[in-house]
């Protein structure tokens, strides 16, 4: 018996004896980003303190929990909210919502996030769409016994986000005339940002942006062979990059400010996705 696998099966059976929904589509919503799921056609709501054994956000401005809807036709899975290695959780348990989410049949993984900008080149208000993540920062999620069930020991990772959802998210974003920024996004444990050395140091390692989350979540859906894409909105430029020193507070607002064009893209990708899955 695997613990982590045993509490998987929970989770999903608590889900499954309240809501009965299929999605097709799993959107992991950022900073700032909590109040899209508000905006859909929703069909359900599930919090996550009423699943036995889920791991609840403790992130100010974060609200916990699942919307099951619609977004242009498209069955989808909303997380308003997630949790954060940082809280203190086991890694297996930040990326239990994911492998939750590929239970309930979600075939695409669509992560967004608020994330520093590394590059010189960004500003605070670009998006990044993300094209590759350094993840090993932060323990991976498949360390233990390999769950067979979800997938391989040993998983290919050349391709975490595939190529064909990255292109439609291209397309879209340029339909839209919205600028696009392209990068790697490297994940820290945080919950402190870095010192302009670890900045320096991610820049260096090829980071184009980086946060407290997402690449987890992506190693976590690889294995189990979901397909995935990812923006992140870049909410501030890192330390060593500016003169002031950076606060959540930041971090949230600048988010806020790019919501509404960030919602934007992110409906109008999911449209456009749903004529290629
Ligand atoms: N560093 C790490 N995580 C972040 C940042 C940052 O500058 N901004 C938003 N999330």
């Amino acid at each position: 018996m695997n613990p982590v696998y045993d509490k998987l099966k929970q989770c999903y059976t608590s889900f499954r004896d309240k809501i009965d929904f299929k999605p097709k589509i799993a959107l992991i919503l950022g900073s700032g980003l909590g109040g899209y799921a508000d905006s859909i056609q929703i069909e359900a709501v599930l919090n996550y303190s009423e699943i036995e054994g889920f791991p609840v956000s403790t992130v100010k401005g974060h609200k916990g929990r699942f919307v099951f809807g619609y977004i242009g036709g498209i069955p989808v899975v909303v997380m308003q909210g997630r949790v954060h290695y940082y809280e203190g959780y086991p890694i297996s348990e930040v990326v239990l919502p994911v492998r939750l989410m590929k239970l309930m049949g979600a075939e695409v993984l669509f992560l967004t996030n608020a994330a520093g900008g590394v590059n010189y080149n960004f500003r605070s208000g670009d998006f990044m769409m993300i094209t590759d993540h350094i993840s090993d920062f932060v323990p991976s999620p498949l360390i233990g016994e390999n769950m067979e069930e979800l997938g391989l020991r040993f998983p290919d990772m050349s391709h975490v986000y595939d190529s064909e959802l990255q292109e439609v998210i291209r397309k879209t974003a340029q339909s839209l005339n919205i600028p696009l920024q392209e990068g790697v996004y490297i994940q820290l444990t945080g919950p402190n940002f870095e010192t302009p050395h670890e900045v320096k140091m991610c820049r260096i390692m090829g980071a184009d942006a980086v946060g407290m989350s997402t690449a987890c979540e992506a190693v976590a859906a690889n294995h189990m062979g979901m397909k995935i894409c990812g923006i992140s909105c870049i909410s501030n430029l890192c330390a060593g990059m500016v003169e002031q020193p950076l606060t959540h507070e930041e971090v949230q607002e600048t988010a806020d400010r790019a919501a509404p064009l960030f919602q934007k893209l992110i409906t109008e990708t999911i449209v456009n996705l749903a004529k290629s899955i």
